[in-house]
């Protein structure tokens, strides 16, 4: 047992994948606007998602478990907690919890080091608990390995922006792209805030999506944490950026699959074109939209999870991206995962490298 992983298409051999149970439209905080009127849940009220919609999304992880532990891949699931209850620390209260589904968000593998993200939702605060059995256990079976934990952020009113919104909401699309291009989202600068799906790891260079959900002192608290990596901060013209793995998915060395729909940056796009890295367009999605009760969008089509340079298992019923995936050279693997959607993500969000094969390289010389 070793923690190890340095990019995202390294052979794996050894994952968490994320659990359904108990997971929550989590109750009303700043950082987040959740309103689902047509299924129940209208702005303001929250709840535990259907038991119907938690067994179809447990019955697809843990097909998803099973076809990668048939692949030879050590599987481990995290504990959940109850998540409906309420938490607090000395400065807030928040009425419920989320989840332990996205293990994406919370956890960052760089090299031998597990890294737990600081989170910006008051609801997702003491999600890493969901994972710290794990963790421990890990920590002991592997001497060599680095646990690390980012500053636990305070969350109080002045780590948002007052109004925020409200202000957002009345903006045109192309006012809230500019906003995402300046940073000035929801999260203000009063302290270091980041998820740790906001950061695409391609070995020497760690990509960090300015987001709702990261701010720029947490891209400069990353990248003052990894002194031997270049950590690029960077934006797309998402009005709802949320996590880098729907926009911007390296599968192997000189190839990224990106989402047309949010244009990168041009100095992004240069980086990679001067290092000869090819950026593919993601075909377009089987669906309109997100299924109910999901936070995510459509192009959950291209959170993919590469399990080794030449092999990547995407959501089964995404044709056109499994076909584009084949004729760029990679063995499919489909995996049934829509239901899994409304939970937080796709293969993904739900899963955590703690294992791939591999040395830090520099793939942008
Ligand atoms: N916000 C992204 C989208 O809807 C989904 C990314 C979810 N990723 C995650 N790690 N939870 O396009």
């Amino acid at each position: 047992m070793k923690v190890n992983a340095w990019n995202e298409w390294d052979p794996l051999t050894h994952v968490v994948v994320g659990r359904a149970d108990g997971t929550m439209v989590q109750a009303p905080e700043p950082a987040v606007v959740r309103d689902w009127p047509e299924y129940g849940f209208p702005r303001g009220s929250y709840g535990p998602l259907p038991p119907e919609m938690v067994a179809a999304a447990n019955e697809q992880l843990d097909n998803l478990a099973r076809i990668l532990e048939g692949r030879g891949i050590r599987v481990d699931r995290p504990e959940t907690l109850d998540f409906a209850r309420a938490v607090a620390t000395p400065e807030w209260s928040q009425a419920s919890m989320f989840g332990a589904m996205p293990v994406r968000d919370v956890l960052l593998t760089v090299g031998n080091e597990l890294l737990e993200a600081t989170m910006s939702f008051r609801s997702r605060w003491f999600e890493f608990l969901a994972y710290r059995p794990l963790i421990e256990s890990y920590f002991r079976e592997d001497p060599g390995m680095r646990w690390e934990a980012a500053p636990k952020p305070r969350l109080t009113r002045a780590s948002y922006r007052e109004g925020f919104w409200e202000a957002y909401e009345a903006l045109s699309e192309a006012e809230q792209v500019a906003l995402v291009r300046r940073g000035e989202l929801v999260l203000s600068e009063a302290e270091p805030l980041f998820d740790a799906a906001d950061v695409a790891r391609c070995g020497k260079d760690l990509f960090v999506q300015l987001s709702l959900a990261t701010n720029r002192a947490g891209g400069r608290w990353l990248r003052q944490h990894f002194p031997g990596h270049r950590v690029h901060l960077v934006t797309f013209g998402n009005p709802h950026p949320m996590h880098i793995d729907a926009t911007w998915v390296p599968l192997r060395p000189g190839l990224v699959l990106h989402c047309a729909e949010r244009p990168a940056e041009d100095e992004l796009v240069q980086y990679l074109k001067v290092n000869d890295w090819e950026i593919v367009r993601a075909a377009t999605p089987q669906r309109a939209g997100p299924p109910p009760l999901s936070a995510c969008s459509r192009w959950l089509s291209m959170n993919v999870l590469v399990l080794d340079p030449g092999t990547v298992c995407v959501e089964a019923s995404e044709t056109a991206q499994i076909e584009q995936l084949g004729k760029l050279g990679f063995e499919v693997v489909p995996v049934p995962f829509w239901d899994v959607a409304a939970f937080g993500g796709g293969l993904h969000c739900a899963t955590l490298d703690v294992h791939r094969e591999g040395v830090l390289e520099d793939y942008f010389p």
